[in-house]
């Protein structure tokens, strides 16, 4: 469906933006609503959407989806086949310090997204959700059947009700949504709070890399292309409400993804050693059964070469 519209709610962002330049290479209309929400810089979003800006078949409107004139307004200009709402207050951590801002935009600016999506009869979302709902599960890997009644974030508890609510719009008025778990999620553009970004920087630098608790803590760490493989197939494939694991069914410890990262560097790393952060999970490891079934999602690209290919991004476009 090449000639389909579709609303990215969120695009400036890291995930964002690269899934913009992914549906534009495939001639599709994409408009994008973000408000550069000051999470980190406008000036990297800027360029985040740099090269879709030149693009004919591309919107950017600057905005909040808590602002309810602005949505309804954009649902009535344009005629959207499907909404992927990525807009989010992101990051576990921070979100202990400002809980209501992130029940505000990760479920209030849901809720908005979706009664303007019924106004203007637009019925498919893809929404994205986090491995983070899964809480301290001790069932591994995470299936999409476990129970995620037990976030320990309020981050991860905005993310678990916005899925509920989802769930309610397509019981009621029969809406397609799929959420998509997604498992932390590296590659080019990566957020600079999360780790890898931070870590690389700061051992490019010469700087100490703080490591919070023993460093046994695990990850399963999602490159962006197979982030964007099970996206696109989730478009494709939407029907019905169905929630899916974006992960690579692998995990890492925190230890050894930064003696990883001193190999791919060719570079000593120092390490500060912190107590261990409220709010961070033990594991995240996703069962990918349901999704390679569903989505024909098929993850391609292991820890050590997605490390090399974000090293040799970042030293090119972020470190010069
Ligand atoms: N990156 C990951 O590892 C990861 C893991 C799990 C889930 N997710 C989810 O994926 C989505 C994208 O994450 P990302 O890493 O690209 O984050 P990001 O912060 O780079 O992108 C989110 C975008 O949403 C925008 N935004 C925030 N509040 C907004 C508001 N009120 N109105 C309009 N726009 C707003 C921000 O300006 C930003 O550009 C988020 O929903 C996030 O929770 C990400």
């Amino acid at each position: 469906m090449a000639n389909m519209t579709i609303l990215i709610t969120g695009g400036a962002g890291f995930i964002g933006s690269n899934l913009v330049d992914l549906l534009l290479s495939q001639s599709k209309k994409v408009v994008v609503v973000d408000n550069y929400d000051n999470f980190y810089s406008k000036e990297i979003k800027v360029k985040n959407l740099e090269n879709a800006s030149k693009n004919n078949n591309f919107t950017f409107i600057e905005g909040d989806i808590l602002d309810e004139e602005l949505i309804d307004s954009i649902f009535k200009d344009y005629n959207f086949d499907i909404v992927v709402h990525l807009a989010s207050k992101a990051g576990v951590r921070p979100s202990l310090e400002s809980p209501k801002e992130y029940f505000d935009v990760n479920l209030i600016g849901t809720l908005n997204i979706l009664n303007n999506m019924k106004k203007a009869n637009v019925k498919k979302m893809i929404f994205a959700s986090s491995s983070s709902v899964y809480g301290n599960s001790t069932e591994i890997p995470f299936v999409e059947t476990n129970a995620s009644d037990s976030p320990i974030s309020p981050y991860a508890a905005s993310k678990r009700a916005a899925e509920l609510l989802c769930h309610t719009y397509h019981h009621l008025y029969n809406f397609d949504i799929f959420c998509l778990r997604f498992f932390t999620v590296y590659g080019p553009r990566q957020r600079p709070d999360l780790a890898i970004s931070k870590f690389t920087k700061l051992a490019l630098e010469g700087n100490s890399i703080p490591i919070y608790g023993d460093g046994s803590m695990r990850r399963d760490y999602t490159y962006i292309d197979d982030i964007l493989q099970g996206i696109t197939k989730a478009i494709e494939k939407i029907n019905g409400f169905e929630i899916f694991n974006l992960g690579e069914n692998t995990t890492i410890s925190v230890n050894e993804l930064v003696n990883l990262l001193g190999i791919i560097l060719k570079k000593e790393v120092q390490i500060t050693r912190l107590p261990k952060q409220p709010g961070d999970v033990n594991i995240t490891f996703a069962s990918l059964t349901k999704s390679k079934i569903g989505l024909e999602y098929a993850p391609k690209t292991n820890i050590e070469e997605g490390l090399r290919k974000f090293v040799s991004w970042f030293t090119k476009n972020v470190q010069n």
